[in-house]
C-alpha cells in the first residue's frame, strides 16, 4: 500500500505541476496567477475538492496534458456551494480538447443537479487545435448547457488571460463576466487574422481588452485591476445571490431603523432640466449605501446593481440624469433588460427609480433599432413575476415611463414623489403642439408660450393625474422613501403571480 501510495503522491504532483515551472514563471511574469492560485483565492480557506485530476488528453501524441489544462471541482464561498472549474494556461495554453470538455461538462451537470452556482476562471486559447473536430463538439457541449441551465443555477465568468475563439461563446452565455484589467481580452479572431482578413490593424488590447468589453460591448459587467480582486468581486457578487432559482436571495441581518432618510429631500433638484447623480438616491436607500453596480461604466444613462433593503435583497435600476438626461437608448435598454431577466429568473424583487424624459431620439437610433431594442424593457417589466416596486423621482414621460415598469405593465407598487411630472411629454415639447394655434396668434408669441407651458405643467406635469386614475398609488415625501420600500417588499413576500402557460415567448432580440 505504502508504495502505491508514493505512486499516488508523485501522479497527483505531476497533475498539480500544470505545465512545469517555466510555463508557471511565464504565467506570473504576465502578471497572471495560476489556475490553482485563483481557485486557492476564490474561495473559502481550504473548501476545495478536486475531482478528476488525472482525466488525460485524447491526442497524446502532441504531448502530455497534465489535468487536462483545466482544474476542476467544488468548494465555498461565504459558506455556501459553488462549482467551479479554473482553465491552465501552462498546459497547451488552456486550450480545450475533448476531455478538457468533459471535465467541465461534469462540473455543470453537478452544479444544476445540486442547485448551486457555476464559477468558470476562463484563460484559454480556444478549441485545441491538434484535436480538430472533437474540441468544436467540446464547445457545443459546453454552450448547450450554458443555454439549459440558464436561469436554474447562477453562471458566472473571470476572464484570466487572452481568451479566443470558443472561450468567449460560452462565457457570453453565462449570466455574469469580470475581466481583469491589462491581462484579459476576449475575440472571435485575434489581431493576427483580423490583419489578414481585414486589413486593420489593432492591438489584442485595444481589440478586446477590459475596458473596451465593459464600455463599448457591454460584454464584460464587471472590471478590477488585479486578479485578487477580480475574484473577491465575485464572493462580493455572489452574495446577493441565491444559489438557485427555486431558493430566495440569501437574507441578512439589518439593525431596525425608521427608514426616514433626511437627505433625500434635495437629492434630487426640483427643477427638471438640472443634473444630478441617481446614484446619491440609491445609497440613501439602500442598507449602509451598499450597492454593487452591475454594468458601471456601459450605457451609463441607466444604472443597475444589486443592494438590500431591510437585509432583503434587491435589483435596483434607476435613470441616470447625468447621462443623455437618463433618456433610454439601445444599449441602455439591453443592459436594463437583461437585467430584470437575471432578477426575475432568480426571485430579486425589482425596485426601479424613474427620471426619464423618454426614448432618445434621433436617426441613428431608429435605423438601429431602438424599436426591437426598448420593446426589450417593455417585455422583461410584463414578464417579470418577481415583487416590482417604482419610484417616480421627477420626470416620467411617455413611452419610457409606460416601459419602466408602470401599472400597465405589471408593477405591484407605483410611488411619485410630489414634484414628479408624470405626462405624455414634457410642458415645452407639449405646448408647442397643443396650443400652437393660440402661440401664434399672439400678439406677444413668447409670453404666450411661457404662459401656456405653465399652464400645461400645472394641469398635466405632476403626480396627482396619475394618482387619481390609481396609476401611482400614493404620492410621497421622499424622506419616506426607503419606509415605503420597506413596507412595500414586507408587503409583497408572499407574492405569487403566474403566466399563461406557453412554452417559452418570444422576447424582441
Ligand atoms: C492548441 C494552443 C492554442 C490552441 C495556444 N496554444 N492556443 N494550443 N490550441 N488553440 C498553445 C501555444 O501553441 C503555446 O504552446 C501555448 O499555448 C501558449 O501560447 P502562446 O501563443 O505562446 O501565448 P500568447 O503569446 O500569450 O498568446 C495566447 C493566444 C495565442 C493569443 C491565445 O496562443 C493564440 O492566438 N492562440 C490561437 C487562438 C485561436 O485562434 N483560437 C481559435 C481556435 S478556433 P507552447 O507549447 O509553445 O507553449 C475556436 C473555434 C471554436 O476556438 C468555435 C466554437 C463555436
Amino acid at each position: 500500500m505504502y508504495s502505491k501510495l508514493d505512486e499516488l503522491a508523485a501522479r497527483r504532483r505531476r497533475v498539480e505541476q500544470g505545465g512545469g515551472d517555466d510555463k508557471v514563471r511565464a504565467q506570473h511574469e504576465k502578471g497572471k496567477l495560476t489556475a490553482r492560485e485563483r481557485i486557492d483565492l476564490l474561495l473559502d480557506e481550504d473548501t476545495f475538492v478536486e475531482l478528476n485530476p488525472f482525466v488525460e488528453n485524447t491526442a497524446a501524441d502532441y504531448g502530455e496534458a497534465p489535468g487536462e489544462g483545466v482544474v476542476t471541482g467544488y468548494g465555498k464561498i461565504h459558506g455556501r456551494s459553488v462549482y467551479l472549474f479554473a482553465q491552465d494556461f501552462t498546459v497547451f495554453g488552456g486550450s480545450l480538447g475533448e476531455m478538457h470538455a468533459q471535465k467541465i461538462v461534469r462540473i455543470m451537470d453537478l452544479a444544476a443537479k445540486n442547485g448551486a452556482p457555476i464559477i468558470g476562471l476562463n484563460d484559454s486559447g480556444g478549441a485545441r487545435i491538434q484535436e480538430g473536430v472533437v474540441s468544436l463538439d467540446g464547445y457545443g457541449q459546453l454552450f448547450y448547457r450554458n443555454a439549459i441551465y440558464s436561469g436554474v443555477v447562477p453562471q458566472i465568468s473571470v476572464i484570466m488571460g487572452p481568451c479566443a475563439g470558443g472561450a468567449v461563446y460560452s462565457p457570453a452565455l453565462t449570466d455574469f463576466v469580470f475581466m481583469v484589467e491589462g491581462s484579459s481580452q476576449m475575440f472571435i479572431t485575434g489581431p493576427k487574422v483580423i490583419e489578414t482578413v481585414t486589413g486593420e490593424k489593432i492591438s489584442a488590447e485595444d481589440l478586446g481588452g477590459a475596458r473596451v468589453h465593459s464600455t463599448l460591448s457591454g460584454n464584460a459587467h464587471f472590471t478590477a485591476e488585479s486578479e485578487p480582486e477580480v475574484l473577491n468581486q465575485v464572493r462580493r457578487l455572489l452574495s446577493f445571490l441565491p444559489q438557485n432559482n427555486v431558493e430566495d436571495p440569501p437574507r441578512t441581518y439589518c439593525k431596525e431603523d425608521d427608514g426616514w432618510t433626511e437627505e433625500l429631500v434635495d437629492r434630487v433638484p426640483t427643477a427638471s432640466t438640472k443634473v444630478y447623480d441617481v446614484r446619491g438616491v440609491i445609497d440613501a436607500v439602500v442598507d449602509q449605501g451598499d450597492f454593487m453596480e452591475v454594468h458601471q461604466s456601459f450605457a451609463k444613462n441607466i444604472v443597475v446593481g444589486f443592494g438590500r433593503i431591510d437585509g432583503q435583497v434587491v435589483g435596483i435600476a434607476a435613470n441616470q440624469p447625468k447621462m443623455m438626461a437618463g433618456g433610454l437608448d439601445i444599449d441602455s435598454s439591453d443592459k436594463l433588460a437583461r437585467f430584470i431577466r437575471f432578477c426575475d429568473s432568480f426571485n430579486i424583487p425589482l425596485v426601479t427609480f424613474v427620471d426619464v424624459t423618454g426614448f432618445l431620439p434621433g436617426v441613428n437610433q431608429e435605423h438601429r433599432g431602438i424599436i426591437r431594442h426598448g420593446a426589450k424593457i417593455l417585455y422583461a417589466y410584463s414578464e417579470a413575476t418577481v415583487p416590482k416596486i417604482t419610484v417616480i423621482t421627477r420626470k416620467g414621460y411617455g413611452g419610457a415611463y409606460v416601459a419602466l415598469n408602470s401599472k400597465a405593465i405589471g408593477a405591484d407598487i407605483v410611488y411619485a414623489w410630489p414634484n414628479a411630472e408624470v405626462a405624455v411629454m414634457g410642458p415645452e415639447g407639449a405646448a408647442n403642439i397643443i396650443f400652437h394655434r393660440e402661440i401664434q396668434e399672439a400678439s406677444d408669441p413668447a409670453a404666450t408660450r411661457a404662459e401656456k407651458i405653465e399652464e400645461y405643467r400645472e394641469k398635466f406635469a405632476n403626480p396627482y393625474v396619475a394618482a387619481a386614475k390609481g396609476m401611482v398609488d400614493d404620492v410621497i415625501d421622499p424622506r419616506e422613501t426607503r419606509q415605503k420600500l420597506k413596507q412595500a417588499l414586507e408587503m409583497l413576500k408572499q407574492k405569487r403571480e403566474t403566466r399563461p402557460a406557453k412554452k417559452h415567448g418570444n422576447i424582441p432580440l
